[in-house]
């Protein structure tokens, strides 16, 4: 019989069977929300909340069922099993084939498989991605045969993973389904987490489920120094506070020259007498997993194994300051600090029992040879794979602290809109709700987040702003280039310009001379997990803020300055987050629930909806690139004139021999929010600059390889693009076939050498399929060719969605597509095989891999679709939902 809700005294309450248990949820309660937050099933994810992205998936009678779009009435008297209760269910074919499930690791053989192929980056997508594989493999009609890739893209074509893990998830099904045999057919051959110096009887940091230091959680215990370390002198930190006796070393040198980019010069050790060793970095770790290659180099400087090294990672109280994780500086910045750091403390061993030493990092400390590196070099997969398939990972919007409420924030209807007024009559009194008007903020508080956005959504109906004038995308072209601005003071830097030579005089004199425009659109990182944040103000009115931000410590200091308050009385905690691609460095979540927090007196959580993300979030600038050049009789550049408007000068220099060229970059004043974003702005110039060099390589009739081979300037680029060349055996000059195309791009960024090859076909429709890519790269001396490959892999597929389908629509500034169901970014299958090619350098620095991987697609993939139609496409995305333009021939 129904009985009465016992919170809300009126909702009829109905039985449900949830992982083989029995449960009670109200009649009417969404599904997905009742499951996180009335039963704690947190694996269950917010995505998109509109069905579009698979991420809150749960298996309903065996069914893959998108929780966000059932309320809890719609399932009762079914069996509901979410990822936490999958091990023990028995559900599917694998369980049947290949013995019982939660066998002795405790996994499904889905989870097992998942976690064998390491078929994750942030793990976000990844509990949805197992249920749904179960409900696939169990209703596989051939089980012998096992599912093709065909009919695995069409039973995950609604889960989305925006880190790109899409070639691993198939491997992964492949192997779910015949474990023994695909282990030996499919795998990367990478080892896991080789060790030359093996785990160790105490293994804390690489167990099945360790999956990292994990930071304080709210209500749970916390080690808070007075001041966080970073703000104290050296001598006057409590090094030992949190983590007992031992020997702390520190490179804690002065402040570097300003005029030398760095995110980050500090670094810490902890070491104990068992041999437990803890760095502490400020860089934070939203998916990418650079903290296995800065373990790794922490091991190799000091001896140890691999499993003996743990890592805290941004928390602003404990870690060395850090201007952010961004711009592929964890190697080079953070990477180098704590090699030094690291080879100073083997200097300083042994730490004795009971003993409290700290020693400060002098001289240059002898570095480990890369040619000889016994650990480092080799692949190392990411810890916690088994807390990403099973739920266990606890990303920041799966916190809750006690007594926390959750927060809604009143948005404009465009951006750059000001509230002019704001009735808020109808919610005066009203029960169960807070109503808060800040400086720059209105919002709502309640006990659960609907009715927090509900009230939120009855303000707006009393608010009256002022619409600033805005174009729509088809104008943006024209009013980035009649709005030029300064630039600001932001990260978007001045107008720059810089000639070398006399561009226009070569140009005049050219044998062979193009003038083109290519323009790309405003696309967003949409990261899987919405900025999230939770707030919790102490009794001593010092505040902590758990966010999943990529920035820490300067979200920290803007936290403090909105709220007026000491920095040293902020506490930024990062925990795993579900992914950041440039998208997460501001601090508006974390200030927004800090001001609602303060204001409703109680721990506060804002989580932004989709809509929020795709609006009131930054997206990659809109570019509007005019590029001209020529080439000499001899086929060499000798012209070369490049001038960016809006998306900034990232990429801009070029990596081809051309004496006489103009390099300029142009501000405007861009009518939707832009900021940061994977790479840059070097997707947007390395199109240009490809497309331009891919252009001229037809005007002279040269093969495009052999026309880079003659002008690049850059050997190492070169020594790439050779062996992606001779991987993919290409042909100079081959006959062209109707149809089908190969085309091939350059790009040096960051340090880190880029070429990737497309091959496409053209279907039915006008449809483009790209079928194929090859991505080379060379990045110095590799540290964790695991890493490195999966985050070629995840660029790769994120930059397929950008060459491709991805771009904001918008009216009069507002935005039309809000959403995963009208915002395409790539599926299963719009991803053909990605082969990497990895040249390791070790007589070279390291750099980073996380975003040079992304520029050669694009022009690679334009060239393609030209060597297989004639057609030139200037703009991105290339296609209309992967269709060629109608306009054209
Ligand atoms: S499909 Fe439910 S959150 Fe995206
Ligand atoms: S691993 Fe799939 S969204 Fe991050």
């Amino acid at each position: 019989m129904p009985t009465p809700d016992a919170e809300s005294g009126l909702a009829r309450l109905i039985n449900l069977t949830i992982n083989e248990a029995p449960a009670q949820l109200p009649d009417s309660a969404p599904l997905l929300p009742a499951l996180r937050d009335r039963l704690g099933l947190t694996g269950a994810k917010v995505g998109c909340g509109e069905g579009a992205c698979g991420a809150c998936t749960v298996l309903v009678d065996g069914e893959p069922v998108r929780s966000c779009q059932r309320t809890a009435g719609s399932v009762a008297g079914r069996a509901i099993t979410t990822i936490e209760g999958l091990a023990g269910s028995g559900t599917g074919p694998a369980g049947r084939r290949h013995g019982t499930p939660g066998a002795e690791d405790g996994l499904h053989p889905v989870q097992r498989a998942f976690a064998e192929e390491y078929a994750a980056q942030c793990g976000y997508c990844t509990p949805g991605m197992v249920l749904a594989t179960v409900a696939m493999l169990a209703g596989d009609p051939e089980p012998a045969a096992g599912p093709s890739d065909r009919a695995i893209d069409a039973a995950l074509a609604g889960q989305i993973c925006r880190c790109g893990s899409y070639p691993r998830i198939r491997r992964a099904v492949h192997r779910a389904a015949f474990p023994v045999g695909v282990r030996a057919a499919a795998g990367d051959g990478l080892p896991a987490n080789t060790d030359a110096g093996g785990a160790g009887p105490e293994a804390p940091c690489d167990g099945p489920d360790a999956d990292r230091w994990g930071p304080p959680l709210p209500g749970g215990p916390q080690y808070r120094p007075q001041r966080p370390w970073d703000l104290t002198p050296a001598a006057d930190r409590d090094w030992f506070g949190v983590l007992g006796d031992g020997l702390v070393v520190a490179a804690d040198p002065p402040p570097p020259d300003p005029a030398v980019f760095t995110t980050a010069t500090t670094g810490w050790l902890h070491l104990r007498a068992d041999g437990l060793v803890t760095g502490f970095t400020g860089k934070v770790d939203v998916g990418q997993d650079n903290r296995t290659a800065l373990r790794l180099l922490i091991a190799e400087e000091m001896g140890v194994p691999l499993a003996r090294v743990r890592l805290a990672m941004g928390d602003t109280d404990l870690c060395p300051f850090d201007r952010g994780t961004f711009g592929s500086r964890s190697m080079p910045d953070a990477g180098a600090v704590l090699r030094a750091t690291a080879a100073y403390a083997r200097t300083a061993l042994p730490v004795a029992a009971g003993e409290r030493r700290v020693a400060f990092v002098t001289g240059e400390p002898e570095l480990a040879d890369p040619a000889k590196w016994r650990l480092a070099g080799q692949p190392h997969q990411p810890p916690g794979s088994t807390a990403a398939v099973t739920g266990a990972r606890r990303f920041v919007s799966d916190l809750s602290a006690p007594g926390m409420w959750h927060g809604a924030v009143l948005r404009p209807p465009v951006p750059g809109a000001i509230l002019r007024s704001l009735d808020t009559a109808a919610l005066a009194g009203r029960a169960g709700v807070i109503i808060v008007q800040a400086a720059d903020l209105a919002g709502a508080v309640a006990q659960d987040q609907a009715t927090a956005a509900a009230a939120v959504a009855e303000l707006a109906t009393g608010a009256d702003w002022d619409v600033p004038q805005a174009p729509s995308d088809d104008q943006i072209a024209e009013f980035l280039r009649a709005n030029p601005s300064d630039g600001g003071s932001g990260r978007w830097g001045r107008p720059f310009e810089s000639q070398t030579g006399s561009a226009a005089t070569a140009l005049e004199s050219a044998a062979v001379r193009c003038e083109a425009t290519y323009t790309t659109a405003y696309i967003a990182p949409a990261a899987l997990e919405t900025r999230t944040a939770v707030a919790v103000w102490d009794s001593d009115r010092r505040l902590t803020v758990w966010t999943g931000t990529q920035t820490p410590f300067p979200v920290r200091a803007q936290v403090a300055d909105a709220l007026s308050v000491d920095e040293a009385d902020v506490r930024i905690i990062v925990p795993a987050t579900g992914g950041g691609f440039g998208g997460k460095h501001a601090a508006g979540i974390a200030t927004e629930a800090a001001i609602l927090a303060r204001q409703a007196g109680r721990p506060v959580r804002v989580a932004w909806s989709r809509a929020e993300e795709f609006t009131v979030g930054t997206l990659r600038p809109a570019a509007v690139i005019d590029v001209a050049a020529g080439i000499s009789a001899d086929g060499r550049l000798s012209g070369w004139s490049f001038m960016n408007i809006n998306a900034g000068a990232a990429g801009i220099s070029t990596p081809y021999q051309v004496t006489d060229q103009r390099l300029a970059y142009r501000p405007a004043r861009s009518p939707l929010p832009q900021a940061s974003y994977r790479a840059l702005a070097a997707t947007a110039n390395n199109f240009a600059r490809e497309s331009m060099i891919d252009e001229l390589a037809h005007m002279s009739g040269a093969d495009p390889v052999g026309f880079r081979l003659r002008n690049l300037a850059d050997e190492r680029l070169a020594a790439v693009l050779r062996a992606v060349a001779e991987h993919i055996g290409y042909e100079p000059g081959r006959d062209p076939v109707p149809g089908f195309g190969v085309g091939i791009a350059c790009g040096l960024e960051k340090d880190g050498r880029v070429v990737t090859a497309a091959q496409v076909s053209i279907g039915a429709g006008r449809q483009v399929k790209v079928t194929g890519l090859v991505t080379g790269y060379e990045c110095g001396a590799i540290v964790n060719p695991a890493t490195v490959t999966s985050q070629i892999e995840g660029a790769t597929v994120m930059a397929l969605g950008g060459a491709m389908y991805e771009a904001i629509r918008f009216t009069g500034g507002a935005v039309s597509n809000a959403g995963f169901s009208a915002y395409r970014v790539p599926r299963m299958a719009d991803v053909p095989p990605v082969q990497v090619i990895l040249i390791d350098r070790p007589d070279l620095p390291s750099a980073g891999a996380g975003e040079a991987p992304m520029i050669a697609v694009a022009p690679a993939i334009g060239a393609a679709i030209f060597d297989a139609t004639g057609v030139r496409l200037r703009s991105l995305p290339l296609t209309s939902d992967g269709q060629l333009p109608s306009n054209l021939p």
